[in-house]
């Protein structure tokens, strides 16, 4: 997830490059780059490149220093969203091969890059970076070197390449041309007078042409001034794009089109899900997660886990204590990080503590960790910002490939977090003896196929937003959910989803709690929203349920459920439904919070909310 440009015609190539860079920041802004190829008058073609850690201002303040009386013919830049190797100038994009004729850029994850940087330095070649980025840079300069036919070489490249990338180079002796690819990650083309550009999103470009074309899967892309676009296969056989006009303004096409940064990471969900656990399950249907740099021993050794966090993170915890118990037999404790060290926690050398954190900032968490460490603890931290300060001081971290997530409210991060805990966990079975090979395997072909459903999910959300409609007009003033389960911390979730985005009284409860107490708080015609098991799982769980809502129904409760398709015993007791793909239980969440999430941005929609920034609340804490 991060912003990819590229352009050949006869504006200024940086001017285009930087202002596309511009609309493309919120993707991600850890680093930036540009590569640019010069024709200067009587003289060979060159190339020149800039990259800097830190916001595109600390790139345009390098190249505002520098002589611009030669305009570039063709160049690419990037703003990048870390996922191998912490933000820095060396880390940064372009990376250049071994002899500098080619500079690349990279969005997404190359996930077979450790056999081939391996490759590499087997046949001496150094590299400069971190990234799995690099690997792409020198393969391209070792093909181009053969046949100086920079398309060509970017086919042969693909063919070796696995994962999710978007990839654009440039050669210092073919200042006409730049040449794209992409798989699992987005491309377009934006097609001017004699022009071309390359973008991740239509924002980098729209300001000069409405005019594109969306790039398929396996699909590369030749642009130049002299030859115009040319579109073919991985395979190399002749292709074309998908022509289509730009109808969105600036500020639409920045969100891709949706009205707020929070519908858009809504509907990211599920290929953020997809690039979370892409790459960590081998083709055997074993975890991988060499990237933790904990040995099996380690994961042996423990006895005890403890998962801090904060808001919706905490909730994620919340969701993988159930999970790890089941799966691992070991005793899983969960603590608000800003509890953690006041309660005087009892952790030793064979406690592994988790430190859930989107941003990896926020303070609670952070010294909840340095707490873990000073007793003795090792910490694993699952976040969603490489190179952030929590995973820099974690003993090992799991990184969720959501991609920035710029609204408040916390949705694709939520997901992530969960399908990376899973995968702890099955971990964690699996090295210790607890679960078969194959029952591992049976639980993580239920996890791989959850984008897929989390899809359908987010296809059928309508009903959801009616209802948000209806409770706003009838000027609901709060709303209880009730979960049993996974379902209490997805009930936790929901209600803070409301709390933050429509400044509502939400509250969730553990649903057998209701009868001691707070079942007071029901009204005629309050709403109750359940999350409802699947009546296919532990039947007791769900039997206590339709008793809990037997309960609040009698008193008036207007009950929403979220419950599993064909749950017929559910419809027949709630007053609206919307029903989730099956899952198995503990997978569920990855289901069942998203109409939630909906439900709570319509609501504060339709109140006039601003949901992507809700008043008196930031993106990440840091302050305790
Ligand atoms: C969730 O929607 C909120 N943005 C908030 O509760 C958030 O989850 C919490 O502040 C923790 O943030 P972190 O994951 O970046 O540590
Ligand atoms: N995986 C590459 C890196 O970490 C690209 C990340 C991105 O999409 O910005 O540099």
């Amino acid at each position: 997830m991060c912003g990819i440009v590229g352009y050949v015609g006869a504006r200024s190539v940086v001017d285009v490059v930087i202002d596309g860079l511009r609309r493309l920041e919120y993707r991600g802004y850890d680093s930036a780059g540009v590569a640019l190829v010069y024709q200067p008058e009587g003289a060979d073609p060159y190339l020149a490149f800039d990259k800097k850690a830190g916001k595109l201002a600390n790139l345009e303040a390098v190249l505002d220093g520098q002589d611009r009386s030669l305009e570039a013919s063709c160049g690419i830049g990037h703003t990048r969203w870390a996922t191998h190797g912490v933000p820095s100038d060396r880390n940064a994009h372009p990376h250049l091969s071994a002899d500098g004729r080619i500079a690349l850029i990279h969005n997404g994850i190359i996930e077979n890059f450790g056999q081939l940087r391996a490759e590499l330095e087997a046949d001496g070649v150094e590299f400069l970076s971190d990234t799995d980025t690099e690997v792409a840079a020198h393969l391209l300069g070792r093909e181009y070197a053969a046949d100086g036919d920079l398309t060509e070489a970017m086919t042969r490249v693909c063919a070796r390449l696995e994962g999710a990338f978007t990839l654009l180079a440039v050669a210092a002796d073919d200042p006409d041309t730049v040449v794209g690819a992409r798989r699992n990650s987005p491309l377009v083309v934006g097609l001017g007078d004699g022009e071309y550009f390359l973008a991740s999103d239509v924002a980098a470009f729209i300001a000069y042409t409405t005019d594109a074309v969306e790039l398929g899967q396996d699909q590369i892309v030749t642009i130049s001034r002299e030859s115009g676009i040319t579109v073919r296969g991985f395979d190399g056989k002749p292709s074309e794009g998908k022509p289509f006009s730009v109808d969105w303004d600036i500020a639409a096409a920045e969100k891709g089109g949706f009205e707020t940064f929070m519908r858009k990471e809504i509907n990211e969900q599920p290929t953020a899900v997809a690039d979370t656990l892409r790459g960590r399950i081998d083709e055997t249907g074993q975890i991988v997660l060499d990237e933790v740099r904990m040995s099996d021993q380690d994961f042996r050794d423990i006895d005890k886990v403890f998962i801090i966090a904060c808001g919706t993170s905490y909730h994620a915890g919340l969701v993988t204590k159930y999970a790890i118990e089941h799966w691992t037999r070991i005793p899983c404790e969960v603590e608000l990080a800003s509890e953690f060290r006041y309660r005087d926690p009892v952790l030793d050398r064979s406690t592994l503590v988790v430190a859930i954190s989107q941003s990896g900032e926020t303070m609670d968490t952070l010294m909840a960790v340095r707490h873990a460490k000073d007793q003795k603890a090792r910490v694993l931290s699952i976040s969603n910002t490489v190179g952030s300060t929590i995973p820099r001081e974690s003993d090992a971290v799991l990184y969720t490939r959501a991609g920035i997530e710029v609204a408040v409210a916390s949705t694709k991060a939520f997901l992530t977090q969960l399908a990376a805990c899973y995968l702890v966990g099955l971990h964690l079975a699996q090295v210790r003896g607890i679960k078969y090979a194959d029952e591992v395997s049976a639980v993580l072909d239920e996890l791989v196929a959850a984008p897929g459903k989390i899809a359908k999910v987010i296809e059928n959300l309508e009903p959801v937003r009616e209802m948000a409609r209806q409770c706003a007009a009838l000027g609901t003033d709060r709303v209880l959910f009730i979960g049993r389960h996974v379902g209490y911390p997805v009930a936790l979730e929901g209600a803070l989803k409301l709390k933050e985005l429509a400044y509502l009284h939400a509250e969730g409860f553990a649903a057998g709690e209701l009868k001691h107490g707070p079942i007071s708080l029901i009204e005629d015609g309050t709403p109750v929203i359940a999350i409802v098991p699947s009546p296919r799982g532990r039947s007791l769980l769900h039997d206590k349920i339709i008793s809990n809502i037997q309960e609040v129904k009698a008193r008036g409760a207007k009950v929403i459920a979220i419950c599993e398709e064909g749950d017929r015993i559910t419809a027949a007791h709630a007053d609206f439904v919307f029903e989730t793909p099956a899952s198995p239980t503990l997978l569920s969440p990855l289901l069942t919070a998203v109409p939630l999430q909906e439900f709570a941005a319509e609501l504060a929609t339709a109140l006039g909310r601003d949901i992507d920034q809700p008043r008196n609340l930031a993106k990440s804490v840091t302050v305790e």
